[in-house]
């Protein structure tokens, strides 16, 4: 049902201000409640049309109507001649339509299966035993550790750098900048962020021809060269997408995974209850990983454009060339299909959360960043008998790409 405003104390956009704003959005969860109870797609003077149950936010990314340009073709973002952040991000296969979608995401689904990310699992292995091991002495000393710096951000950039073959020494030195970028998918984003985005932009466009020059040059072991090798062999990737992919997947590759170790960890600390049940039976980590994804999802939201009339499940209609924002960590708490939805309930078997989107767009990392949660919760809860919060955690200030700053704990 479309909710008008007229018989509520708050109107959508009051509710849209507050998730927009940073200092607003304290308890998202329980502006969430307040958009279910109004109704299920919601007309927004701010935002356009606004998505927040999970029958609906379903229909829509399945909807072969909804796509990322507009009914004329132009692209979703208005803005994207002037912002070389926009152009990048706008041609990846994560903001472009059939059937140019299928050819860049055919490409590189094969290092995606679950086959083939199940065989990184000892290279991951690794890699996470070096970085718990960097502060293993400081916290049994009971030193405080921020494990976003320490773990969340780094675990990441290491597994997704070491398939593109992004030097370990190079990989610290992009933290801001893929942040930055990051910033190109948020909505309502100020023209000061967009102009830091360009900047970050240009610097990982460089920076990925150069590994491109350099890989054609000297193929290695890795994605990137088997991408090169894709491109130069049957033409199939422009060299302006071939350097957009890799950008693409080197930054959708790990902030999302970065803030589903720092939720899905600071979920574990305000509820010991689930903690303990977890620690007590360690075969629960399936489960609890998808809850945590659920409960406080890393991603918050998506966004369509509608090339034509769109039915929805409660037989309302999306029209023609409306901009539709998706709020996935809405739809996760949606009270319709979650029972008692603010709760984390890490053996939760209801239906999957959208944390990961749903239909053509569906997250390509998926099963790479399952595997890296789990392996991570596991390493961690087996490593420290105590895990505790040793000061207020900080969140970031974007909405989709929803994650913490600092989580500075103390572990025993
Ligand atoms: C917890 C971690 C992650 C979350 C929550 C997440 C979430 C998402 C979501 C919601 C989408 C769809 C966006 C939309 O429809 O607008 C998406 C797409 C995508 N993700 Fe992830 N992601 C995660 C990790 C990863 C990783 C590790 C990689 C790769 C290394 C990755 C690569 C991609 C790519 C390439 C797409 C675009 C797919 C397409 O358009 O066909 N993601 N992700």
């Amino acid at each position: 049902m479309l909710t008008g405003n007229a018989h509520v104390s708050r109107t959508v956009d009051e509710i849209l201000t507050d998730i927009l704003s940073p200092a607003g959005r304290d308890h998202l969860g329980a502006l969430y409640a307040e958009l279910h109870a109004l109704g299920e797609v919601h007309r927004s003077r701010l935002l356009g049309r606004v998505v927040t149950s999970y029958r609906a936010a379903n229909a829509v990314l399945r909807s072969s109507d909804a796509g990322r340009n507009r009914p004329d073709g132009r692209p979703m973002f208005p803005d994207i001649d002037e912002h070389p952040s926009r152009q990048l991000i706008g041609r990846t296969m994560l903001l472009v339509d059939p059937p140019h979608h299928g050819r860049l995401r055919r490409l590189v689904s094969k290092a995606f299966t679950p086959r083939a990310v199940a065989g990184l699992e000892p290279a991951i292995a690794e890699l996470l035993t070096l970085h718990l091991d960097s502060f293993a002495t400081r916290a049994a000393d009971g030193e405080v550790v921020d494990l976003m710096t320490e773990l969340a951000f780094r675990l990441p950039v290491a597994v997704i750098g070491r398939m593109l073959g992004v030097p370990a020494a190079e990989q610290p030195g992009f933290q801001d900048a893929v942040r930055a970028l990051n910033a190109v998918i948020e909505p309502n984003v100020h023209q000061d962020v967009l102009a830091v985005a360009d900047t970050a932009a240009d610097d990982l466009e460089a920076y990925f021809i150069d590994l491109v020059r350099e890989r054609r040059a000297r193929p290695g072991d890795d994605l990137t060269s088997a991408l090169i090798a894709a491109r130069d062999d049957d033409d199939r990737l422009s060299e302006d997408e071939l350097v957009s992919t890799l950008v693409q997947l080197f930054t959708a590759g790990f902030e999302t995974t970065t803030n589903l170790i720092g939720n899905g960890m600071l979920a574990l600390l305000e509820n010991p209850d689930e903690l303990a049940k977890l620690r007590a039976d360690p075969s629960m980590m399936d489960s609890a990983v998808e809850e945590m994804l659920r409960y406080d999802s890393p991603v918050q939201l998506s966004g369509r454009m509608s090339s034509a009339d769109i039915p929805l499940p409660d037989d309302s209609t999306i029209p023609v060339n409306r901009f539709l924002l998706v709020l996935l960590g809405a739809a996760n708490q949606d009270p319709r299909v979650f029972t008692d939805p603010q709760r984390l309930i890490l053996t939760r078997r209801e239906v999957a959360p959208l944390s990961f989107g749903g239909g053509i767009h569906y997250c390509l990392g998926a099963p790479l960043a399952r595997l890296e949660a789990r392996m991570v919760f596991t390493e961690l809860l087996g490593r420290y008998e105590t895990i505790e919060l040793a000061g207020t955690p900080e969140r970031q200030a974007f909405l989709t790409i929803w994650g913490l700053n600092r989580l500075p704990l103390r572990m025993r």
